[in-house]
């Protein structure tokens, strides 16, 4: 199924369930961690990748940055679907609306495990950024976005 923002309020909820069971549970971070007030910015870009069944099993966002640059966040895919492609898919929309939004560039922080996935999808290692709940250390990752 295709990959579009959250629609009604339950899909908002799953679609931040998600996000805390993958990014913010497993390090026994409390309810509403999973959540920043760039949510609510009406240039930031949600993406949702649902079943034909409606369950919810990969989410990420687009937020804007300074001087034209979009920054990704909460990248989540559902165990059970990692490997599937699905990380792809929602990069490449977010990819897709950047362009539109006139970015020229997007930059995200990576956690260690995840930058294979992000330079196999064209983004650049430049830089270790923070270290997450004193445990997972991040990388600055870019990707100049083509026309
Ligand atoms: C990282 C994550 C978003 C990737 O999504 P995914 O759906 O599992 O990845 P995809 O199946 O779309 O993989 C796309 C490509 O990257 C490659 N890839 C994915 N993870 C990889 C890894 N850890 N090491 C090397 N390559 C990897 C895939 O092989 C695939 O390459 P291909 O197109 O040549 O086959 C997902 O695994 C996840 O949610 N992980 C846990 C949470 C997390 O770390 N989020 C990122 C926070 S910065």
């Amino acid at each position: 199924m295709k990959i579009r923002s959250p629609r009604t309020p339950a899909e908002w909820a799953a679609y931040y369930r998600l996000r805390y069971e993958v990014l913010r549970q497993p390090w026994q971070q409390p309810a509403g961690s999973e959540r920043v007030p760039e949510d609510e910015d009406p240039a930031t870009v949600h993406a949702l990748r649902l079943t034909p069944d409606g369950t919810a099993v990969g989410v990420a966002m687009l937020q804007s940055a300074e001087q034209a640059r979009g920054q990704v966040r909460f990248m989540a895919v559902a165990p059970a679907w990692q490997g599937h492609g699905i990380g792809r898919e929602l990069l490449e929309y977010l990819e897709e609306a950047g362009r539109r939004l006139g970015y020229t560039e997007i930059r995200l922080h990576a956690r260690e495990a995840a930058v294979p996935f992000y330079a196999r999808l064209g983004y650049v290692l430049e830089a270790p950024s923070h270290t997450l709940f004193g445990s997972i250390p991040h990388f600055l990752m870019t990707k100049e976005l083509a026309e």
